[in-house]
């Protein structure tokens, strides 16, 4: 199975997929890693492990590609001939045409235990809240924010004296576990989508 992972930050999850796939954990490619942002870690990541990585300029909004950064997008994914597209802490809304193009094949890991703590900084939102449990989340990416169907979740205590940085690095630990076997599940062609759930991730 062939990856396209987009990212905007340093790579973590980036790291712990390609890794699993190095350790033959995870039957899959890394083909292309692609960012919104030129210096993004997960770009030197990939170039270190000899990985097709680009820069793609997300053009003239904030929070979304405009029309001619979401074709660029599509064609590089295209031209690698990806078949699961890996959204790895990629800041940016996917809409349109490239869920069009990769329907039910875009999947992404949130930081939060979905539905509580859609959008930024989740695992602060979930600390800001009082909740003694949070966790990490990997769905489906479907039209809204943070909505699509979930595949898998993990489960992390709130600890008293926790700041955002020890949750957050809590919560990312979850997530470096469980996004390399959910990718590896996906790969082995287990997991199956029935409308709003999805059954066959047993890791
Ligand atoms: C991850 O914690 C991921 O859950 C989050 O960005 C981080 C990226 O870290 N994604 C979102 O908040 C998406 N809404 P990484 O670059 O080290 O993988």
């Amino acid at each position: 199975m062939r990856l396209g992972v987009l990212g905007s930050g340093k790579g973590s999850n980036f790291v712990a997929i390609a890794d699993g796939i190095v350790a033959g954990r995870v039957p899959a490619e890394v083909v292309l890693v692609a960012s919104d942002v030129p210096d993004a870690g997960i770009l030197a990541h990939a170039r270190e492990r000899g990985i097709p990585a680009v820069y793609l300029p997300p053009g003239k909004f904030r929070t979304k590609l405009d029309e001619e950064a979401e074709v660029a997008l599509i064609a590089a994914l295209e031209t690698a001939r990806v078949d699961l597209v890996v959204l790895a802490g990629y800041m940016r809304i996917l809409k349109g045409e490239l869920l069009r193009r990769f329907e039910g094949r875009v999947v992404n890991i949130h930081p939060s235990l979905l539905p509580s703590f859609p959008g930024l900084a989740a695992w602060k939102q979930a600390l800001d809240y009082g909740v003694k449990i949070t966790g990490c989340t990997v769905h489906l990416v479907d039209q809204g924010i943070d909505t699509g169907p979930i595949i898998a979740q993990r489960a992390v205590p709130v600890l008293d004296g926790d700041t955002p940085a020890t949750l957050h690095e809590r919560v990312q630990s979850a997530e470096r576990e469980l996004y390399p076997a959910v990718v590896a599940a996906w790969a082995r062609g287990e997991i199956r989508v029935r409308g709003r759930a999805t059954v066959g991730f047993a890791g």
